[in-house]
């Protein structure tokens, strides 16, 4: 699948979404559970504990609607409705967008509120102003170009008292060895990592107020250690990161926890209001 857009062609290169989704079929005829699809679908560090913690700082009485910037594949936003939560998946990357899909209509989730899924850029967003109860980003602010603009978009489409919630890669002390490919860049064109700091003051100027930051850098270095010894052994999983970025994840996982620690880049967690 090729498209246009360059960064689309990065995630959908090696997406084999028909072969997924005959994979996913034939091992779970009653449909995958939520931890079934997470090494498929929760395409950051950290897994479903991640999506759990982010998940944790909001309150689905108070944060009904919610919309996920970058939802990807969509892990987040399941376990989102599975916790009662409105949730809304934006994804410049088409081919994501409609897997996404087809993901939700295998799992069984017959109590969650309806799920929307919208191709679109976050510098653009497609919503009207104060729509939104809490707008999340999880490994996906890194991708973008243009932060403050997001940013801004982010803050319109919030209602005044809405939440942001971020688990964000940022750019370590030593980002200047940072290797490639990881799996949001094949090279440096596509990932433009802020410094922790340049973030929070972004966020500040944005008229955020800061509730809560927290460097995950630690966790995510074991964490995705223990996912590396995994993706090693001969094994074949029924599910993996390699369904959607082929022989390359191999490359991108050994980067990742190189990256991780050598300080070249950091994983965060940031709740801000407005
Ligand atoms: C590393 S993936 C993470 C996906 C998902 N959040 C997750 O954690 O599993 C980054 C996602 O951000 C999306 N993305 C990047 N730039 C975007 C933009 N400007 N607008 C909307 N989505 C974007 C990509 O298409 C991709 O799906």
């Amino acid at each position: 699948m090729t498209s246009s857009n360059p960064l689309a062609d990065h995630y959908q290169r090696a997406l084999r979404a028909d072969e997924v989704l005959a994979q996913i079929d034939a091992h779970y005829p009653d449909g995958p559970t939520l931890h079934q699809l997470a090494p498929l679908d929760q395409l950051h560090i950290g897994g479903v504990a991640a999506s759990a913690r982010l998940l944790e700082r909001l309150d689905p009485t108070t944060h009904v609607n919610v919309l996920d910037v970058g939802a990807g594949l969509g892990g987040l936003m399941r376990q989102g409705a599975a916790l009662g939560f409105q949730m809304t998946g934006l994804d410049i990357t088409h081919g994501f967008s409609v897997l996404n899909r087809a993901l939700c209509s295998r799992v069984n989730q017959p109590d969650a509120p309806p799920l929307a899924w919208v191709t679109g850029d976050a510098g653009a967003l497609p919503f009207a102003d104060n729509s939104f109860d809490a707008v999340l980003f999880q490994h996906s602010l890194l991708n973008m170009p243009d932060a403050t603009r997001v940013i801004a978009q982010s803050r319109r489409v919030l209602r005044p008292g809405g939440q942001l919630v971020m688990h964000e890669v940022v750019s370590g002390p030593n980002v200047a060895h940072l290797r490639y490919p990881v799996p949001w860049a094949g090279a440096s064109e596509h990932s433009h990592l802020l410094t922790l700091a340049e973030l929070t003051q972004l966020l500040e100027n944005g008229g955020f107020q800061l509730e809560h930051v927290d460097d995950w850098s630690e966790m995510a270095l074991a964490w995705r250690q223990r996912q590396r010894q995994k993706e090693q052994t001969p094994r074949q999983a029924v599910l993996s990161p390699q369904w959607v970025f082929g022989e390359r994840f191999l490359t991108m996982g050994k980067n990742l926890v190189d990256n991780l620690a050598q300080g070249a880049i950091k994983v965060v967690e940031i709740q801000a209001s407005c």
